[in-house]
């Protein structure tokens, strides 16, 4: 392992995993608009290649500011990597003139940047209160069992199997997952699997395991998380496919159905907003 020239702040050894940091120095030919990448030689990761610095370039000419860039930047590095690793976080901070620091604090804030490589396809438990209720504890309970190994249990954002490679499965908890209506619900990478029961969540991941991609309730035909995350960098190689399939269920729109039905309507909105009362004075 060689780490690169610069400054004691991006090579710090130990803000790096162990087996993460292996650095090849590669030159770039092209300056990326708006940022340092290119400008000199620069030490990146050979993965993230060619194709990888164009899509970096779209990416940032979208924003007035480069830094707005980095919630899809994080999301292309785990296009390429699967997850942020260390050299992600120097790849974007070098990319958008941030610091490895500013990088690091956004990608380890946001539970959807993961710091672990991912498995082919993230399953996500809600186990928020109402699915909870309803079955979600005992989903991802049934779930850890079944994806574990010799008995032990697969824990929070551990992959079953090698991660990357065909079949493999990073599961986690998640908080809401904004379809309480439906509880309990599963994701995989990002799509709905809705009323989920015990034995529906076992077959769905028997399913994945087998290489099988099984249709979700709402969102997309299945793909694999890196794809995904290509998508949520605003990257679209298949656009038609990507919005392809049902985006509402009968459940969310029963309210709004009812109320058709029986001819309620909402109040009109008045010309002038009512007035507020008075605030308690400040003592
Ligand atoms: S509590 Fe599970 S989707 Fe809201």
């Amino acid at each position: 392992m060689t780490l690169p020239e610069g400054t004691p702040e991006t090579n710090s050894r130990s803000a790096a995993a162990p087996d993460e940091v292996v650095w090849e120095p590669v030159v770039t030919e092209e300056p990326l608009a708006g940022s340092s990448i290119g400008t000199e030689p620069s030490p990146v990761s050979p993965a993230f290649d060619e194709v990888t610095r164009q899509r970096t370039k779209e990416i940032i000419a979208r924003y007035p500011q480069s830094r707005s860039a980095l919630l899809p930047l994080l999301h292309l590095v785990q296009s390429v990597e699967g997850h942020v690793s260390q050299d992600g976080i120097r790849y974007c901070a070098e990319a958008l003139e941030l610091t490895t620091a500013e990088v690091s604090a956004v990608a380890t804030f946001y539970t959807m940047y993961k710091r672990t490589p991912c498995g082919e396809h993230l399953v996500s438990v809600c186990t928020n209160t109402l699915c909870a209720a309803l079955g979600g504890d005992d989903i991802y309970a049934r779930l850890q069992a079944r994806l574990g190994t010799d008995g032990r249990p697969l824990g929070h954002e551990e992959t079953a199997g090698e991660p990357g490679t065909p079949g493999s499965i990073t599961l986690e908890h998640a908080e809401c997952l904004a379809a309480c209506d439906l509880a309990p619900v599963i994701q995989v990478n990002y799509e709905y699997f809705d009323n989920q029961t015990v034995e529906t969540a076992e077959a769905l991941v028997d399913a994945l395991r087998a290489g099988e991609k099984p249709a979700p309730t709402r969102g997309a035909p299945l793909t694999d998380f890196k794809t995904v995350e290509l998508e949520l960098a605003g990257i679209f190689p298949d656009l038609e496919m990507s919005v392809e399939g049902p985006s509402v269920a009968v459940e969310t729109l029963r309210g709004a159905q009812l109320a058709a039905d029986r001819g309620w309507v909402a109040p009109p909105m008045p010309d002038e907003p009512p007035a507020l009362p008075d605030l308690p004075e400040k003592k």
